[in-house]
């Protein structure tokens, strides 16, 4: 007889979020007429909201004007004037941005769909910036070749989440709100559903599904300063790695440079893209020392190095020194109030500077998890480094490597990966299910291995704070396996995960009730901080060269012969086991250079 607890969907998306939601719609749009979505928060409230600066499409509605510099004004292209971008140049950025880990493939796929895909967002009514002549704006961002970042001010991941929000709704997808996920069910390689909790009662569920979806977002918060979301504790990649899917590529993290000092809060490339400078405690603007060509328009891996050298080298600002000032003043008022409104609101806010008027105090933050779940062009996950698939599980948007972004990921890449991918996905999964997909049977009863998890979680009369745990770990992964990483301190961080792993089985979760218990959450939350960091740290350890976002200061020269290729780990017993998987390279078109800027 079927529990009466359990739930079924033809389709189970996990996380409402950009990826999350455009499969949801797509998939519903192409008649799945039977669909959940998850979202531990309020969908609306997905991290997708919180990007600010723009998403990359080679439109080329604009141009730099002639003879004024790289940084110098935009204006509009004249009707029937030589396209300024295109895709392939689109495509030879994000290759270089990557450092060359980036799969060819799946660029070339997201960088020829870009265009589309902003055209599919404006027909659904999303509030772009505009041109004086009614095209969309774009602004530049770091590591492009072209401006090409389409823009809502600095809102355009909260106006891109509201817009396919609404056409998910539209489309009668159910969202379950603040439910969290616990388990996935994969049994014969085969993916059967996922088990959840519902956070406001405290009740576990089977939910069964033809087809399961992760569109969990990143790993930032195993980092003290980070811009992400408190939500975005890597749940998915956690719980995806304990049902013997692999991870690729984890050990590769973006810092963003503007981090506001000490909170982490995400100030928009855009500032940068608006003309921002970058200055040390002397004034100084230190990029024309690394990047003398783009300066502050350096891909972030490269900024964020070189503000972090500045602090090193005690030429810091704060009381503490450890960061550096964002200058908006010379944009002038008007354009920042039209364009950066919110990073404006924010510094105000969180460190009572007005950027119209100040200086404001930053630093690099823990943005974006380059690694996670490994798929293909459709979402399909990946079991293995000879590519089997996991029949019936997808994944797209942060928490999937496809692999676009490589070592490291060009600003306004990820709000267009997170769409685009998961629109592709959407169109996967409906072809899955009207192909005759059907539901599979669970073995035992998943949920109530769950509840008894939570049950142990609660009656654990140990003497370790969770929050102590948490905080700790966060500590040593930004010392230890942060911008710059070396033999030593990385072991360190392995030695730290590990321990911390150790006295969590001690730890002690003090709200002991069902209905709305955040601290069993973080209880949660924190084991699969410590899960996934341990394979972040193992595959740091591993890659001796200096890639993209990964810089091994005992081994600061790529190294193509030894290491150009994905890390993929799987779940042993005694932890990561790590394999390696070549990147797709066109070497006729776009082999390997030196990356330089
Ligand atoms: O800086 C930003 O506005 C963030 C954008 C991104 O990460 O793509």
């Amino acid at each position: 007889m079927t529990n009466p607890e359990t739930i079924t969907h033809d389709v189970i998306i996990v996380g409402a979020g950009l990826a999350g939601s455009w499969a949801a719609m797509v998939a519903a749009r192409q008649g799945v007429r039977d669909i959940g979505v998850l979202s531990k928060i309020h969908p609306l409230r997905s991290h997708s909201g919180a990007a600010q600066g723009g998403i990359a499409a080679s439109l080329s509605n604009v141009r730099p004007v002639a003879n004024t510099g790289p940084r110098g004004p935009l204006e509009a292209v004249p009707p029937g004037a030589e396209p300024p971008d295109s895709w392939e140049l689109h495509m030879f950025d994000t290759i270089k941005g990557s450092d060359w880990l980036g799969d060819q493939d799946a660029i070339e796929v997201m960088v020829q769909e870009a265009p589309d895909i902003i055209y599919e967002y404006e027909h659904m009514g999303c509030v772009f910036s505009r041109l004086a002549d009614g095209r969309i704006a774009q602004r530049r961002f770091g590591g492009h070749s072209a401006p090409r970042a389409n823009y809502s001010k600095d809102y355009t991941g909260h106006v891109l989440l509201h817009t396919i929000h609404e056409q998910a709704l539209k489309h009668g997808v159910k969202f379950y709100s603040e439910w969290s996920l616990l388990e996935l069910i994969v049994e014969d390689n085969i993916c059967r559903g996922v088990v959840a909790m519902e956070i406001l009662t405290g009740k576990v569920h089977t939910m069964r599904a033809k087809a399961v979806m992760f569109g969990t977002g990143g790993y930032g918060r195993a980092f003290k300063i980070t811009s992400n979301a408190y939500a975005n504790t890597g749940d998915g990649v956690s719980i995806a790695y304990n049902a013997g899917v692999p991870l690729m590529d984890m050990e590769f993290v973006q810092f963003h440079p503007t981090g506001l000092y000490r909170h982490g809060i995400l100030m928009s490339e855009a500032c940068r893209g608006e003309g921002g400078y970058l200055t040390n405690k002397d004034g100084h603007r230190f990029m024309e020392k690394y990047a003398p060509d783009k300066m502050e328009l350096a891909p972030r891996d490269l900024v964020s190095r070189s503000e972090q050298t500045e602090i090193n080298e005690g030429r810091g600002v704060g009381p503490d020194g450890q960061g550096v000032y964002l200058d908006l003043r010379h944009l002038g008022r008007e354009k920042i109030l039209e364009r950066l409104p919110q990073v404006r609101d924010l510094a105000i806010e969180f460190v009572g500077v007005d950027p119209i008027d100040a200086p404001v105090p930053i630093q690099p933050t823990a943005h974006y998890s380059m690694g996670g779940i490994p798929t293909d062009v459709n979402g399909q996950a990946i079991a293995d480094a000879a590519g089997t698939p996991i029949v019936g599980l997808y994944a797209a948007g942060e928490c999937a490597c496809v692999s676009v972004h490589g070592a490291n990921r060009l600003g306004t890449n990820s709000l267009l990966e997170a769409s685009l991918f998961g629109r592709r996905a959407g169109y996967a999964i409906a072809d899955f299910i009207k192909n005759g997909a059907e539901l599979q049977p669970v073995s035992g009863d998943p949920a109530e291995g769950q509840r008894q998890r939570i049950r142990k979680m609660l009656d654990n009369p140990g003497t370790e704070s969770v929050d102590k745990i948490a905080q700790t770990l966060k500590q040593t992964m930004t010392d230890n396996c942060g911008i710059f990483r070396n033999e030593a301190r990385l072991k360190v961080a392995l030695q730290d995960v590990k321990t911390l792993q150790a006295r969590f089985q001690n730890a002690r979760t003090m709200d002991k009730g069902s209905r709305f218990n955040t601290d069993l959450l973080t209880t949660i939350e924190t084991e699969h901080l410590l899960n996934f960091s341990e394979v972040l740290v193992t595959g740091a350890l591993a890659r001796t060269e200096s890639r993209g976002a990964h810089s091994r200061t005992d081994y600061p020269k790529r190294d193509d012969t030894d290491w150009l290729k994905h890390t993929v780990a799987h779940k042993g017993a005694d932890g990561p086991v790590l394999s390696y998987k070549s990147v797709n390279i066109d070497f006729d078109r776009y082999p390997p250079q030196e990356r330089k800027y």
